[in-house]
């Protein structure tokens, strides 16, 4: 099977990992210095003996960018669940080479007062590229830091003005046999589909993403356009988007179809409610030194450590009931 390789951007579009590691060096050094300055103003008498610890990494105020440590370009390119191109692992960065991302075009639809059909560029166009470092975890146990450029979901939606009855909102992938290897198994009922309910699409940390590591998309991780939902398992965070359709009931998703005792609709990161099979108390933090099986075992946040941004969503909801 011949490597995948996706087309490399002008030499000047590219932010080099380094860069990115040191631009979060820096932000941690941010981070300390208030804390050194405090400790300086402490009498002698009161300077620690041993070492304090180092203060957890934190997000950003808005929770757009987590301080922790990357996870490397190589596994965030190279360990993927994309299974229209397979269920391996590798099968992605290995098979999507047949993914055409260019030209692309978008249908919108339903409850709106805009529809139509949009070339890519026409439907991202007035929106500036942003840059989000977020933790993504997957259902499965592990979890990486990303750093993502896309536009928020909730300003690309109100330009198409949903209307009243619009409650939801439904996105499916791309599925094409020529392209999509993986479509000749029946591990779901292609193509995929994922949805949100309007209030979670329109919340400012939802991002459709077109670029990673400040490059285009490689297909493998959804070329040219993605969800990236940072509070729910990564099943929700949908790949290779043609379509997005105002709804108002719930939309059919594919997991929560496929399984639907084991993947709701919600899908909201939740330590407390286990997956049948296994426990999703804890998870595998693929970051830094390339380590995947052995990766560090770290307890998993409530909403994924995003609770104080978006846990006033759920408000009055059984979210035991709600997974
Ligand atoms: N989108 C489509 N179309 N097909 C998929 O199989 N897998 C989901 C999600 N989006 C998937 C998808 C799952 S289970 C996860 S964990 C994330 O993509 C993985 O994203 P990544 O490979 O970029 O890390």
């Amino acid at each position: 099977m011949s490597r995948y390789r996706y087309p490399r951007p002008p030499a000047s579009e590219i932010t080099p990992e380094g860069v990115y590691r040191r631009r979060r060096e820096l932000m941690g050094l941010g981070l300390a210095s208030p804390l050194l300055a405090l400790a300086g103003c402490a009498g002698a008498e009161d300077a620690p003996t041993a070492a304090a610890p180092a203060p957890a990494p934190t997000d950003t105020p808005d929770g757009f960018r987590t301080r922790e440590t990357l996870t490397t370009e190589r596994d965030a390119t190279t360990y993927n669940n994309f299974y229209e191109f397979g269920t391996g692992k590798a099968d992605p960065a290995q098979n999507a080479h047949t993914l055409r991302p260019s030209p692309w075009m978008v249908v919108v639809g339903g409850e709106a007062e805009v529809t139509g059909v949009f070339p890519l560029e026409d439907f991202l166009r007035p929106h500036a590229v942003q840059e989000r470092i977020y933790r993504l975890r997957c259902v499965e146990g592990w979890s990486m830091v990303l750093p993502w450029e896309g536009v928020p979901l909730g300003e690309v939606l109100a330009r198409f003005r949903p209307t009243s009855k619009a409650k939801y909102v439904a996105f499916t992938t791309l599925a094409e046999r020529d392209q999509m290897p993986g479509l000749r198994w029946p591990v779901l009922d292609w193509p995929y589909r994922e949805g949100l309910r309007m209030d979670e699409a329109m919340h400012p940390l939802s991002l459709l993403a077109t670029g990673l590591f400040g490059k285009p998309l490689p297909n493998q991780n959804g070329a040219p356009l993605r969800l990236v939902v940072p509070w729910k398992y990564g099943f929700k965070s949908i790949k290779s988007i043609v379509r997005i359709e105002f709804t108002e009931r719930m939309p059919p998703t594919s997991w929560n179809q496929s399984q639907p005792s084991e993947y709701g609709f919600y899908s909201n990161v939740n330590p407390a409610v286990d997956h049948p099979r296994w426990s999703q108390a804890s998870e595998r933090r693929i970051a830094g030194d390339g380590n995947r099986v052995f990766a560090n075992r770290i307890p998993t946040l409530p909403f994924n450590g995003y609770a104080e941004h978006v846990a006033p969503l759920y408000t009055g909801m059984d979210l035991r009931k709600w997974f």
